[in-house]
Formats: C-alpha cells, sequence, structure tokens
C-alpha cells in the first residue's frame, strides 16, 4: 500500500487537539490538519487563547502551528488529501431511545465514518481514537465498503490513554501505544505505519499491537479498573468514618503491596469526568447486549458508589450544619473534575451544586480555570448562584468552605484570612483531602475530610 504520510483528524477537542500537537512536534515532516464541524472550536485552535487549558498545551501548538499543524472547518478537503485519517468525535452516551443513558451514542462517529465515504478517491488508513464499544470497527468496515468503487480501506483501532490535566506529558511519555489491527497482509501494513509514527518518540517496546476488538475492549476496561479502584477507596471512606479508621493510611498500607500499587487511591468527593461514567455504562451496556447481567451488574456497582459518595458528602454538610442549609453561604472551591483542567464534564461539583441548591443554600461557585464552563452547567438552574474566581472574595461571609478539586493553590492559601471573613461556626469540608486538618482545626475550624475523623469544637 502507498500512502502519502499527511494525516487528518476528525474532532478538534480534548483528544483530537493535544494528540495532534505531538505528532506534529514529533514529525516535522508529516503534516498534520486537525477539521471539526464547530467553527468556533476551530478558530480558536488558530487563535490565543486555546479552546482548551493543558499545562505545557500553547507551548506545544505554538511550535507547530502553521508550520505542520492545521486546523480546519474543510473536512472534505482534508479527507481528499490525507491517506490516514484519525477519528476522535465525541461518543457520548445515548440520551434518547433504546439503550437511553446506557448505551454510546454513535451518530457523530457514523457521520464521520460517511464523511470519509463520501470524499475518498484514494486508499485511506482509518484509525478509531475515539473510545468505542467492541465491535464498532466492523461497523464502520461496512459503512466504508458499501459503495464498492475500487477504493480500500484499513480499519484501526488506537485507542488514547491520555488523562487530562497530564495530556502533554502523557502523550509524551505514555505507558504504552495499543493498536488493533486485523491479522491480514493490508491490516498488518497499515499497523506497521502507524507502529512507524509512534516509533519516533515511543520506544518500540511500549507500542503494542493486537487485534482490533482486543484494543476496543481495553480501552473501555482501563478506564472501569481505574474508576473501580477510585470507588473502592470512596467505599471504604465511608467505613473510615464511621470506625475512626484514616482513609489515607489505609489507602497508604495497601497500596504498599506491589500487587495493588498505590495510585489511584485517593478518597474523594467521587470521580467526575467525561469518560469514567460513560465508559463503564458503554461496557455495561454490552453486557447485557450480550446476556451478561452478572458482569453488568458487577461494574454498573462502580458508577453507583460514585453516586452515593456525592451525595454522601452533600448529607455530611447537611448533618455537620445543624440539618439545615437554607440560607447559608456555602463557597465550592473549585469546580473543574481535577486539578490542572478547565473541564467540567461530569464534575462532583455540579452534583453537589446542584444538592446544595435543592437545600436552599446560597452558592459561591470558586476556580482558577473553570468558571466559564461552570456557569454554563448551572445556567437555568433557579436558585443563589455566584461566581468569584477569587478564593478569598468566595468565602467572605461564608458558613462552610467545600474543596471539589485539588487545585494546589488551595494547599497555599492564607487559611487564618479566609477564617477572620467568615460566619462562626465555621466548616471546612475537604472533598480531596488536600489540606493539613490539624492546622485548620487550630485555627478555629471544623474540619470534615473524606475517610478521616472530623476534628471539631463542638
Ligand atoms: P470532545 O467533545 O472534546 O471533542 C469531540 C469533537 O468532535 C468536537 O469538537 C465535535 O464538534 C467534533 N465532531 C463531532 N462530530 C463531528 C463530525 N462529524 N465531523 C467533525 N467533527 C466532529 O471529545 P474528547 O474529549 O476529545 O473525546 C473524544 C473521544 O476520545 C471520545 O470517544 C472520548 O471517550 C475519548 N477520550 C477522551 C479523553 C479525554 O481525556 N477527554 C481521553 C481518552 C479518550
Ligand atoms: C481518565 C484516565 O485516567 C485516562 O487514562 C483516560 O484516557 C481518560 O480517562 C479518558 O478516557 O477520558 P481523566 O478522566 O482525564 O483520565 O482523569 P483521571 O486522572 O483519570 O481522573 C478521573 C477522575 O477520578 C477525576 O475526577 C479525579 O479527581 C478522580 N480521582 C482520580 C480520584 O477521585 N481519586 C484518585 O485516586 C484518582
Amino acid at each position: 500500500m502507498t500512502t502519502n504520510k499527511n494525516i487528518l483528524c476528525i474532532g478538534a477537542g480534548y483528544v483530537g487537539g493535544p494528540t495532534m500537537a505531538m505528532i506534529a512536534a514529533k514529525c516535522p515532516d508529516i503534516r498534520v490538519t486537525v477539521v471539526d464541524i464547530d467553527a468556533v472550536r476551530i478558530a480558536a485552535w488558530n487563535s490565543e487563547p486555546l479552546p482548551i487549558y493543558e499545562p505545557g498545551l500553547d507551548d506545544l501548538v505554538k511550535a507547530t502551528r502553521g508550520k505542520n499543524l492545521f486546523f480546519s472547518t474543510d473536512i472534505a478537503r482534508g479527507i481528499r488529501e490525507n491517506d490516514i485519517i484519525f477519528v476522535s468525535v465525541n461518543t457520548p452516551t445515548k440520551a434518547f431511545g433504546a439503550g437511553a443513558g446506557m448505551a454510546a451514542d454513535l451518530q457523530y462517529w457514523e457521520k464521520s465514518a460517511r464523511l470519509i465515504l463520501d470524499h475518498s478517491d484514494t486508499p485511506k488508513i482509518v484509525i478509531e481514537k475515539s473510545t468505542l464499544p467492541v465491535r464498532t470497527a466492523e461497523a464502520m468496515e461496512r459503512i466504508l465498503a458499501s459503495r464498492n468503487n475500487g477504493v480500500t480501506f484499513d480499519i484501526l483501532s488506537n485507542p488514547e490513554f491520555m488523562a487530562e490535566g497530564t495530556a502533554v506529558q502523557d502523550l509524551e511519555t505514555p505507558d504504552r501505544i495499543l493498536i488493533g489491527s486485523q491479522e491480514t497482509v493490508r491490516g498488518r501494513a497499515a499497523r506497521q505505519i502507524l507502529v512507524d509514527i509512534y516509533a519516533r518518540w515511543v520506544p518500540k517496546e511500549k507500542i503494542l499491537t493486537t487485534n482490533v476488538w482486543s484494543a476496543e475492549l481495553s480501552k473501555l476496561v482501563a478506564n472501569a479498573l481505574l474508576a473501580q479502584r477510585v470507588s473502592s477507596i470512596n467505599s471504604i471512606s465511608a467505613l473510615c468514618e464511621k470506625t475512626e479508621a484514616d482513609v489515607t493510611e489505609v489507602a497508604r498500607a495497601v497500596g504498599m503491596d506491589g500487587r495493588i500499587g498505590p495510585r489511584f487511591l485517593n478518597a474523594s468527593v467521587g470521580f467526575g469526568g467525561s469518560c469514567f461514567k460513560k465508559d463503564i455504562l458503554h461496557l455495561v451496556y454490552l453486557c447485557r447486549t450480550y446476556g451478561l447481567d452478572d458482569v453488568a451488574d458487577y461494574w454498573e456497582q462502580v458508577v453507583k458508589i460514585n453516586e452515593w459518595q456525592q451525595s454522601r458528602f452533600v448529607l455530611k454538610m447537611l448533618d455537620a450544619l445543624f440539618n439545615t442549609l437554607s440560607g447559608k453561604r456555602i463557597a465550592l472551591f473549585g469546580f473543574a473534575f481535577k486539578a490542572d483542567t478547565g473541564d467540567t464534564r461530569e464534575s462532583p461539583a455540579i452534583a453537589v451544586a446542584k444538592k446544595l441548591i435543592e437545600e436552599h443554600a446560597l452558592v459561591v461557585i470558586s476556580d482558577p480555570k473553570a468558571l466559564d464552563n461552570a456557569r454554563m452547567d448551572l445556567a437555568g438552574l433557579s436558585g443563589d448562584i455566584t461566581f468569584d474566581e477569587d478564593p478569598y472574595g468566595a468565602a467572605r461571609g461564608c458558613d462552610a468552605v467545600a474543596i471539589l478539586t485539588e487545585w494546589k493553590l488551595y494547599r497555599e492559601l492564607d487559611w487564618a484570612r479566609i477564617y477572620a471573613a467568615m460566619n462562626r461556626p465555621s466548616f471546612i469540608f475537604d472533598g480531596r483531602n488536600i489540606l493539613d486538618a490539624s492546622a485548620l482545626h487550630a485555627l478555629g475550624f471544623n474540619v470534615y475530610p473524606v475517610g478521616k475523623p472530623a476534628l471539631t469544637h463542638f
């Protein structure tokens, strides 16, 4: 197969933008074009600030944009001019019809396949970068084969494992690159082309090749296992609060077992992000489709514990604040689903804010990067919600502060100053266990970490 090495990526989101910027940076001889139907997003990629915040991303894009990295809305031209096409469109949970709330909504994915079919007059390698249910590549193959006009398509699965907030670092030094292909002569040749691209900067032993179905499934399983660890430690955090055990000590003790490992054992207000919940629900739906209800129930529990943990956090606030939050001012420190990103998709802060509003609390939201998204997430919610990027301003006159995102800046605040400006008694609910509870208690706060005894003055 002869292929021009130029690359197209359909979908300029949190994955498409950074992954293509990294390929462009590592392969200066390859022209990389990223296209999207969203003209506003493309305009933002072509300007400053970029549409997403990621440490290191600005520099990466500045170094490549206009040289061998291009952002455009001309999808048809992109398809015609490039023989290697990544598809990195969104694959949300279906909100309608059969499988609503569970199954993957593949409409964006299928539209991309049809666009590729409509505008291709040379052979293409089509690479699934989006996270997709197992055997989606088969559907893609059938659509692409439907015209029978002599143009050939090879489908690869190359799921992305980067995490937000560390995307640039994860893309530069990935734990592994996974490439699934058909075990045919053409499939292997297509796979080799992609292996050679990654091998420019990723050690060969970290580039793993499998069949397409294993690659598709591995992505869902990786996210399911990571989320399962968070739900496991969060479930134990509840038991710690009942028994005076300390979840950080427990996590440390169990994490030192090499078979368990220390990562992803930080108890929290719950996991968020655009993928954990949706990918587990897609896995659950897939299992049910194959009649594996016991397997489906097992994984669904990971999501249920997460929702319970978020509710539990608010109920703890209600209990501590004398069983009424009505008219009380509560500052939420952090709205992003994790630190170092402005992304608020499925952020536990959304659930917490909504529940506080249901309790008629007055909610003040602070975050260094996510306030625009927070405003959109809470638009239309009737209640007293205000926004203040300055944490000192946000906490003024509050009864309680809740830490919902582990931004470093919250560790470094002048908490004595915050205490002085709050109502009495003053409460802190540390949903990320990032603050020095004893020091805050000594200042006069009543402190409620996750999975540890509360330190109160009552
Ligand atoms: P996103 O919503 O940020 O971006 C998707 C983009 O695709 C949007 O800009 C949308 O306008 C565009 N799009 C949709 N249909 C299109 C079409 N027909 N033609 C052109 N553009 C189209 O999503 P994301 O966070 O980048 O995620 C993309 C995929 O990657 C998902 O499947 C997700 O599960 C997976 N993933 C995400 C992450 C992450 O950290 N966000 C990490 C690994 C994998
Ligand atoms: C996650 C995976 O880590 C990536 O490998 C994957 O590519 C990505 O999903 C995806 O498919 O979208 P991401 O959601 O960006 O990445 O961020 P994580 O670091 O995994 O955190 C997810 C959530 O879990 C955050 O809300 C975080 O605060 C929470 N978390 C994480 C905890 O509460 N405790 C922990 O110990 C770890």
